[in-house]
C-alpha cells in the first residue's frame, strides 16, 4: 500500500554539521575517507546511502534509482566535522596513531585532515577505566559540562555556518550500568546534572547537549546513553530522533547473515562460540571488565531474538552462547573474529561451521558512520522524532519500544530501512507477494 500522504522533507539545504564525541580509529578513518573519496582517491564502499539502489513498484516496471537520487539526502560535500577528544591529537596525527589507513594515503589529505583540532572532551575516568588524557573541561557540575557542550556546538555553528547538525557517538565504549533513579524523567535528570549524580555518564552529558539543542543523537558504542525514558522525553518533547547502539560491523554482522539462514531452514543450534582479537585503542578499552560487559550484551542478544527460542523449543531453547574479546596488541586495528557453530540437522545430526572473519574494524565502521548521519539528518528533516527503529540496520542492539522484541535479523532490518523510504516517498511498500505476474 503507498502512503496516501507523503512526508514533507524539508530540503537538505546548507551544510550539515557533524558532531562526534570521540576522534580515534573510527572517526578519523570516516573522516580521512570523505577527504579521499572527495579527491577520487577511493570509493565509498559499504555505504548504501552512496551505492545502492531502491527498487520501487512491480519488477515488470524497472525502477530501481539510487538511493541518493530517491530521497534528499545530504552531499558527503555538505558536511563539516567538529570532535571532541580526551587527547590533543588533530585528525592527522590520530589518523597515523590509529594505524588503519597507509601512511601515504593519509599524507596526501594532511592538510584537511590537521584542520581538525579536538575540542576539550567532557571525561570521567569512573566510566572509561583504562584511559586517561589532558585534553578534558575543567572542573565543574554535570550540568556546567553540558552547558559548556552546548557553548562548544553554538561555537562550531557560528563559525561553520551550518544550516542543521547531528551528533553521533564515536567515543570508547563506557562501563556497563543500567536506568537508576535518576534516568526516570527528565526532571530527576536536570536534577542529576545539577548535583552531579554519578549515575549519569559522559556520553549522557553530550546526548542531553545535543537534545536540548534539538540536535539529533546515534550512538555507535555499546554502552546505554539514550536507552533511558529521561533522554527519550526529552528527544520526544524536542521532535528530535534518536538511534542506537553499536555499530554492527563485523562479527554481529555475520552472526546476523547466517543465523536468519539457519533458522529459515529450521536447522537447530547447540553452540555459537565467537572470540576476538584486537588490538587497537578499542580493545584496550574493552579489556576492562566494566566495557567488555557492555559489549557482551549487545554482541550477546542478537541470536535469541533471531531465532526465537520460545516459538522453536526443538531447535533453539537450549543453545550455548559465548563470546569472548581478546586484546592482543599485534593486530593492531587488523581484528580477527572466529566463530564455532555447532548445528544439527535431520535426525539431530550434528554439524559444525566455522567462520574466520580478518576485518578491518574501522574500515567496516566508516561507511556505517556515514550513512547514520546522512539517515538521521533525513529523519529529522522528515520530522520524525524519537527512537529511529528503522536504522536497526546499522547496530548491533537496536533500540527499540518497550512493547516490541528487537528486530536483529539483518534481512528483515533492510526491508524494513528501504520500506521505510519508500513510505516517507508515497510509494507502495514492497511485500514480495507478486501473485499478480501470474494472473
Ligand atoms: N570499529 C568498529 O568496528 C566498531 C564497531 C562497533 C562499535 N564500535 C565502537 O565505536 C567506538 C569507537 O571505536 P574506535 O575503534 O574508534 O575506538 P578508539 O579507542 O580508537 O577511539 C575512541 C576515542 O574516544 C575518545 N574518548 C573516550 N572518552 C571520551 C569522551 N568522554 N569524550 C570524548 N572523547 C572520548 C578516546 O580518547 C579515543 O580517542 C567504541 O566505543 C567502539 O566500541 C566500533
Amino acid at each position: 500500500m503507498p502512503n496516501p500522504e507523503p512526508v514533507q522533507i524539508a530540503p537538505a539545504e546548507g551544510k550539515l554539521g557533524e558532531l562526534v564525541p570521540g576522534m580515534g580509529a573510527v572517526t578519523t578513518t570516516f573522516i580521512a575517507g570523505l577527504e579521499a573519496i572527495k579527491r577520487g582517491l577511493g570509493k565509498p564502499i559499504g555505504s548504501l546511502t552512496q551505492l545502492a539502489t531502491i527498487r520501487l513498484g512491480k519488477r515488470t516496471e524497472g525502477r530501481s534509482p539510487a538511493i541518493r537520487d530517491f530521497v534528499p539526502l545530504a552531499g558527503i560535500e555538505d558536511l563539516e566535522i567538529a570532535c571532541w577528544d580526551i587527547f590533543e591529537d588533530n585528525a592527522y596525527e590520530a589518523a597515523q596513531k590509529a594505524g588503519v589507513l597507509d601512511l601515504t594515503l593519509l599524507a596526501q589529505l594532511r592538510e584537511p585532515l590537521s584542520a581538525i583540532r579536538p575540542m576539550q572532551a567532557v571525561f570521567d575516568q569512573n566510566f572509561v577505566k583504562r584511559l586517561s588524557g589532558p585534553n578534558t573541561k575543567a572542573s565543574g557540575s554535570k550540568m556546567d559540562h553540558a552547558e559548556m557542550l552546548m557553548d562548544d556546538i553554538r561555537k562550531f555553528q557560528q563559525k561553520s555556518g551550518v544550516s542543521r547538525m547531528i551528533m553521533i557517538w564515536c567515543g570508547s565504549t563506557e562501563v556497563f550500568h543500567v536506568a537508576a533513579p535518576v534516568h526516570a524523567t527528565l526532571q530527576d535528570f536536570e536534577c542529576g546534572l545539577t548535583k552531579s549524580d554519578p549515575e549519569i555518564s559522559p556520553s549522557q552529558i553530550y546526548a542531553y547537549a545535543a537534545l536540548k539543542l534539538g540536535i539529533p543523537y546515534a550512538n555507535g558504542a555499546p554502552h546505554m546513553t539514550t536507552d533511558m525514558p529521561a533522554l527519550l522525553e526529552l528527544a520526544r518533547n524536542n521532535h528530535v530522533p534518536v538511534s542506537g547502539k553499536d555499530y554492527k560491523s563485523g562479527q554481529t554482522f555475520m552472526k546476523t547473515l547466517v543465523a536468519p539462514g539457519l533458522k529459515s531452514r529450521m536447522l537447530g543450534l547447540n553452540g555459537w562460540f565467537s572470540t576476538n582479537i584486537l588490538g587497537n585503542r578499542d580493545g584496550e578499552v574493552l579489556d576492562d571488565p566494566g566495557s567488555f560487559r557492555s559489549k557482551e550484551v549487545t554482541k550477546s542478544s542478537a541470536l535469541e531474538h533471531i531465532l526465537q527460542g520460545q516459538l522453536y523449543p526443538d531447535l533453539y531453547r537450549d543453545f550455548y552462547h559465548k563470546v569472548r574479546i581478546e586484546y592482543y596488541p599485534p593486530r593492531g586495528d587488523a581484528k580477527e573474529g572466529w566463530d564455532n557453530i555447532d548445528i544439527f540437522g535431520w535426525l539431530g545430526y550434528p554439524m559444525q561451521i566455522k567462520i574466520n572473519f580478518l576485518c578491518r574494524d574501522s574500515i567496516l565502521a566508516a561507511p556505517l558512520m556515514l550513512d547514520l548521519v546522512l539517515f538521521m539528518d533525513l529523519a529529522q528533516r522528515a520530522g520524525m522524532r524519537g527512537i529511529q527503529e528503522w536504522l536497526s540496520f546499522y547496530f548491533k542492539g537496536p533500540m527499540h519500544a518497550a512493547e516490541v522484541y528487537p528486530e536483529h535479523d539483518i534481512f528483515i532490518q533492510l526491508m524494513k530501512l528501504k520500506n521505510t523510504l519508500r513510505w516517507m516517498r508515497g510509494e507502495d511498500l514492497i511485500t514480495h507477494l507478486g501473485l499478480e505476474y501470474y494472473d
